[in-house]
């Protein structure tokens, strides 16, 4: 029941003011320490302490020291873990694949015995030079990664946003960034 105020003296006015204020500064003072709770637990998850491996600009080397170590595998695919990619002996110079399937993504390892890339989750295979499709359900070669010669450093940029999204499955010698 709400009960009229009865006591209409300078006094009692006065005194229902000071209640008013002090419920609107409780009812404050408790909604800034919800946002600041709130705060405290959403930030660590938004907020980006350091990027390691893919996504990142990595150093692979020399153009001389990575077309040397072709020449002493056989033009093995030189696996880099942490930026998820592989440098490839393509016709005429050196690109980087990124290992994600283009069929479901799986992570694409290189068969030696097989002399090709074979995905093991649906059997995926893709050419050692060019990394376009041989045969399995991928729709298109894997992308490659943009690569910069910095001062005789080669740079691969790991931003899987900013690929070279081969759509043919052929290959293009236009995709050449670093050539021998
Ligand atoms: S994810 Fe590679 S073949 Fe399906």
């Amino acid at each position: 029941m709400i009960r009229p105020h009865t006591d209409s003296t300078p006094q009692g006015l006065i005194g229902r003011i000071k209640r008013r204020h002090l419920f609107r500064l409780g009812f404050l003072a408790g909604t800034l320490l919800a946002v600041t709770e709130i705060t405290a637990l959403v930030v660590p998850f938004i907020k980006v302490n350091k990027i390691l491996g893919l996504g990142i600009k990595l150093a692979v080397g020399s153009k001389e020291s990575v077309l040397a170590q072709f020449t002493s595998t056989n033009d093995t695919p030189i696996l880099n873990l942490e930026g998820k990619f592989f440098l490839i002996h393509a016709p005429g110079g050196i690109i980087a694949a990124y290992r994600k399937c283009t069929h479901l993504g799986c992570s694409v390892p290189w068969n030696a015995a097989e002399d090709q890339f074979h995905c093991p989750c649906h059997g995926s295979l893709y050419d050692k030079h060019t990394a376009v499709v041989k045969g399995g359900p991928a729709p298109k070669p894997l992308q490659l990664f943009h690569i910069a010669d910095s001062s005789g450093t080669l740079i691969v940029d790991t931003n899987p946003l900013n690929v070279i999204d081969r759509q043919a499955n052929v290959w293009d010698p236009k995709v050449l960034e670093i050539t021998e």
